[in-house]
């Protein structure tokens, strides 16, 4: 259930994105942009259904979106991912869930949740980071409990340790990333990663 970005483009933005001397308004625009390529990847296979319309020549059965679909970034960094599909998607629903990682035990802590109706939706979670996993496992237990039957998350760089930490707690849950990193390091932070990037992409 994990699928790794393989774009050549996807790669080029990852090198700046990785970069330490990378400012954060770039930063910003290669968040976006790298986005914009896995919100295609992550919708790749939404149903569609049949309608029927007037071309200026004839008339003609075409196709449209038959499933809405739901992204709710995990704050505060999350919201980095969120304008590649509202652009992509314009009816898409937005929901927010709230979490900050402790900086002594990494174990992240419920800050805000405002969620719009998920049942009929695909629901995506998106969050640039993937680490220990705490943080996804957290926010997909609360939109299943919340009533999400279709659940996706995309992140930008993923650790192995979190992957297998969402995909034990959540198999059914495909994973997409721009990048699967070597491991964590001891405070959690992956490697090579591009630090913490809520702070890159706020410049705080
Ligand atoms: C970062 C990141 C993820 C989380 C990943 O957020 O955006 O939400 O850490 O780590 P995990 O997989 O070990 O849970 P952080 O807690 O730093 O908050 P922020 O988005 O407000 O910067
Ligand atoms: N959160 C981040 O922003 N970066 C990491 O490497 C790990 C968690």
């Amino acid at each position: 259930m994990l699928h790794v970005l393989n774009h050549p483009l996807g790669a080029h933005i990852l090198t700046h994105l990785r970069d330490r001397t990378t400012k954060p308004a770039t930063f910003r625009t290669l968040a976006y942009q790298v986005g914009l390529l896995l919100a295609l990847e992550a919708t790749r296979d939404l149903a569609t259904k049949d309608h029927i319309i007037d071309t200026p020549l004839e008339k003609v059965t075409s196709l449209v979106l038959a499933r809405p679909l739901a992204i709710i970034p995990i704050l505060r960094a999350g919201l980095g991912m969120v304008q590649p599909f509202t652009d992509l998607f314009p009816d898409v629903s937005v929901g927010y869930v709230g979490l900050e990682r402790d900086h002594v035990t990494a174990v992240a802590r419920s800050y805000y949740q405002k969620l719009p109706p998920l049942a009929d939706k695909r629901v995506i979670v998106v969050d640039p980071m993937l680490a220990t996993g705490g943080s996804a496992v957290q926010a997909l237990d609360v939109l299943r409990a919340e009533g999400a039957t279709e659940l996706f998350f995309a992140c930008i760089v993923a650790s192995p340790e979190g992957v297998r930490v969402v995909e034990a707690a959540h198999p059914d849950v495909p994973i997409f990333t721009a990048a699967l990193d070597r491991e964590l390091n001891a405070k959690k932070y992956i490697l090579p990663g591009l630090g913490d990037f809520g702070d890159r992409l706020y410049g705080t």
